[in-house]
Formats: structure tokens, sequence, C-alpha cells
């Protein structure tokens, strides 16, 4: 086949701060996963788009290239409307597990095709699987009878098939200092949100020191940017900018996080999990057209719960069984009395990482039982002595490591300090 474009003018073009003609940009996404256009040059593009930036008309493109990469899913047949959820990731991020058995607790079809965790940000797929028997993979037919039936909500890994491009520039990415470029961050979630075949999608857009974009601008331009391609492709979408300067939740990693779920879905929980579950839901439901919908209801009165435990069955997993808990534990104490001020999420993360709640290569299994527990947050009095966090683990050994990620990452004042609102903004087409 005689190719109709030579990558090294397309890289050229973004080099030198030009936009890519269409033809161009989907030939380099197509003779890139076809094998043609080069790792090396692939690379060398993606850093041309991280220093230059792209059009809107181009990540358009981008995105549609990707999506043209793979199958596209369609829940026509469902005769429901469905609504999925994306969080761009954070620490103690566990939403996905309430949220979705609580809007499917409405009538409303919810596919939440997850991923796993990589890096400091965990994954949805490894908090389920502490659960004793729980399956993620489940076929397209599968996925359809959960969605369809009485359950309505399924949270499964999501298949190769769906932009294939975006796997291959993802891990491409990983290892070239180019995954924070906002028109390759945009292209590759939607390329999958939209490929999936989802009526609605809302977005958890995250900033602060445990996200992707560190500042609130940076996070406005990219939830403008994927609100704007979800629109354009016919998927009512809209998103919310929220706070991820400090961990959601006291539970930062796997079978700790589906508990605090667990308690969510029972009408408790912390309150910030449960303000956002309870917002995210809203924005889900008023999408789906009940905008009325009675949330704080569903979860005080065990109808989401319901939902969960028949989520949880038809996956195999046993909802009722014991969830792994770990052999080692480290409690670390305030060192004098006043008030918690600081608990910076990143380092957070890292440390949950370090004992093996995540995975440093994409192979390595997690450890289900580890993690931190925070017993305060920002804005609580605390006494000398008292209990700060409890890290726990298999393996002792991995504490030192998981404590000098948290050297400086809290502290303690004489005065609490204000923060500001967990849901900062919403963004709409
Ligand atoms: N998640 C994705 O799927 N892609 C990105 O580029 C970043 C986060």
């Amino acid at each position: 086949m005689t190719e109709p474009f030579d990558a090294i003018d397309v890289i050229r073009a973004k080099r030198d701060g030009g936009s890519v003609p269409e033809p161009e940009l989907r030939w380099m996404v197509d003779a890139y996963t076809r094998g043609y256009v080069s790792d090396a040059q692939m690379a060398s593009f993606a850093m041309a788009i991280f220093q230059r930036g792209m059009q809107r008309d181009e990540i358009r493109v981008l995105t549609d290239a990707m999506i043209a990469s793979g199958e596209r899913m369609s829940f026509a047949s469902l005769g429901k409307k469905t609504v999925d959820k994306h969080s761009t990731g954070g620490v103690g991020d566990k939403i996905t597990l309430p949220l979705a058995p609580l809007v499917a607790a409405f009538g409303v079809a919810v596919p939440q095709l997850s991923g796993r965790g990589l890096g400091h940000t965990g994954g949805t797929l490894d908090k389920l699987e502490a659960i004793p028997g729980w399956r993620a993979a489940l076929s397209n037919e599968e996925m359809f009878a959960q969605m369809q039936g009485d359950v309505g909500a399924v949270i499964c890994a999501a298949g190769s098939g769906l932009a294939p491009a975006d796997k291959k520039l993802y891990a491409l990415r990983d290892v070239t200092g180019t995954v924070e470029a906002i028109p390759l961050i945009a292209s590759s979630i939607m390329s999958k949100k939209i490929a999936e075949g989802t009526d609605a999608l809302v977005l958890d857009v995250k900033f602060g020191s445990g996200a992707f974009m560190q500042d609130i601008d940076r996070a406005r331009e990219l939830a403008q940017t994927m609100v704007a391609l979800g629109t354009d492709s016919g998927v009512a979408t809209t998103a919310l900018l929220t706070d991820m300067n400090v961990p959601l939740g006291f539970a930062i990693g796997n079978a700790n996080e589906v508990r605090e779920s667990v308690e969510i879905l029972a009408g408790g929980g912390p309150a910030d999990v449960r303000e956002l579950t309870i917002a995210l839901a809203r924005e889900m439901l008023a999408l789906a057209g009940l905008p009325d919908a009675d949330v704080e209801g569903a979860l005080d009165g065990g109808r989401a719960m319901d939902v969960w435990n028949a989520m949880i069955r038809a996956q195999d997993g046993d909802p009722m069984a014991a969830l792994p808990v770990a052999n080692e534990t480290h409690v670390v104490t305030a060192p004098a009395d006043g008030f918690v001020t600081r608990m910076d999420a990143l380092p957070f993360g890292i440390s949950a990482w370090r004992l093996g709640a995540g995975r440093a290569r994409a192979e390595d299994p997690v450890i289900h039982a580890a993690g931190i527990d925070l017993h305060a947050k920002p804005g609580d009095r605390v006494t000398a002595g008292q209990p700060l966090f409890t890290l726990s683990g298999d393996d002792a050994a991995r504490f030192p490591r998981a404590l000098d990620a948290l050297e400086g990452a809290w502290e303690i004042g004489a005065e609490a300090s204000a923060r500001g609102p967990l849901v900062r903004e919403r963004i709409t087409a």
C-alpha cells in the first residue's frame, strides 16, 4: 500500500506551531495503529502537541480518528437511557462504587467501563476485586443483560476493542513525558467514552495536588474541551470541577475503599464522599431526564444498597463476605494539640501505592488489604498522641518508604484553615 503522507511532514507542521489538516491527522493515527508510523515518530508528534497545543477542530479530528480505530458499541436496543461517569482520577476516589447503583436505582442504565490503577491513583476494578469472587471481565452479552434486567448498572473492564489507537498512544505517552497535555488527555478519555455508546456522560474533572491538573484554570480548560467533544458527538455531556487537594473520604486503598463505599450506600460515610456522590448522581439523573429524583432518599432508604448487592452478585461476588484485612499496621499520631491544617492528596496516594495498594507495572498485582485509613482530616481538632492515620499492609518492610512519602505531607497548626467547596464549578456546553 502506498502511504499518502509522510510522518515527518506531520510532525514538522505541529513542531512549528501550525495546525495539522484533517486528512493528515486521520492518517497519522491510523498509520500509527497499523504500525507504519513508529513509536519514535508518534512520541515526537505527541511532544509537539504537548508544546504547541491543538485547535478545537484538530482535537475533534484526533478524537474521531481514535474512535475509528476500533469498535463502536451501541446501547440503543436497551430501551433505557444510559448515563456514564468519568473521573480524571484522584486519591481515595471511590465514587463510582456507590454512584453506579445509586443512579441505576432510578431505572437509568449505567455502563461503567473502568480501568485498573497505575501510579498513585487507584483503579475502580482493583477496588472491586477486593470482594471475594467478583469478576471484572464480562462479555458484551453479559454486560447488556445486566443493564437490561433488574440490576441496571454494570462496572466492568473496558474491552480491548474500544479505541485501540488510544491504548497504544497512552502507553507511549506514559513513558515519554507527554501525559499531561490537554488535547491528548481530552481525546484519550472522550474517544473511549464516545466509542462506548453512552447517551450521556458526566465528567468529574479534578484539580489540585492529587490530580493531573494542579490548577483550576487548566482543569477548566480540560473540562470545557471534553464537554465540547462529547456534545459535538451527540453525547449529552456536563462536567463538575472538584477539589483533589485532600484525599476523598478517610480510606485510601482497595478493600478499605469498598468498606467506605458500602457505608455511603447505607446512608452514612464521610461527608465529602456523600456530597460528591450526590452531586454527580444529580447531574447524571438530570441528563437522563430525572432532575427531581430523590437521590438522598435512595441512599438513606436502602434502594441503592439493594442495587449494589444485586450488581455484585451478578458478577459472582459475595457482597456479604468479609473483605481482606492487613496483617501489619502502623499508626501515626498527632505530635501536638491543634488543628489538622493540611493533608496533601498526592503524597498520601504515593504512600498507599508504596504499601502495595497500587502497581508500578501494569502486570503487577495489587494487595487488596494495603492502604491508609485517615482518622482526621483538615479542619479537625486533634490532641497530642491521638491517631492521625494508620498504614496497613502485608509486609512491614514497606512501611519506611511509605512513611518517607508522607514526610511534610501533613501539618498540625494552631488555627483551623478554611477550605473552599468540594464542587467548585459546573461546566456545560
Ligand atoms: N485517562 C485516560 O484515559 N487518558 C488520559 O490521557 C488520561 C487519563
